[in-house]
């Protein structure tokens, strides 16, 4: 299954959020599971839905810690939550429209956003977490 495994480079190094990223990963994989088993369109929304409401509330709490420590970024970062939740619900249109119901495409679609967010933008936060500890 070419869901993208939770590994440690993928730690920014603060557990509450290292916790929460590993949720959104656990949520994403029981989408394309869900997906590769070929369930119907009334499972996959709700899987969908879980993954949807779970993303909000993550990047919520991530948005209040970084500006509870101050960090120089917030703004855009947070700016960037809202792009990354506009991709959330591109996917589900397309795979309610039936345009994107590969495993394989939906893993693509996932890392990138996932991954890519993670390691370098949320890794950032842990930097300077660290940094003015
Ligand atoms: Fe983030």
């Amino acid at each position: 299954m070419p869901t993208p495994d939770w590994s440690d480079v993928l730690n920014i190094g603060l557990p509450i959020l290292d916790e929460q990223h590993k949720q959104l990963f656990a949520i994403a994989d029981d989408l394309l599971s869900a997906i590769a088993r070929g369930e119907g369109e009334a499972v996959l929304k709700d899987i969908f839905d879980r993954l949807k409401s779970y993303t909000k509330y993550h990047f919520k709490e991530e948005e209040e810690y970084m500006r509870r420590i101050g960090y120089p970024k917030a703004e855009e970062h947070a700016a960037e939550h809202v792009l990354l939740m506009m991709r959330v619900n591109t996917l589900w249109r397309l795979i309610e429209n039936g345009e994107i119901i590969s495993p394989k495409g939906v893993s693509l679609f996932v890392s990138d956003w996932i991954v890519e967010h993670i390691m370098d933008k949320d890794g950032q936060i842990g930097q300077f977490a660290k940094a003015g500890a």
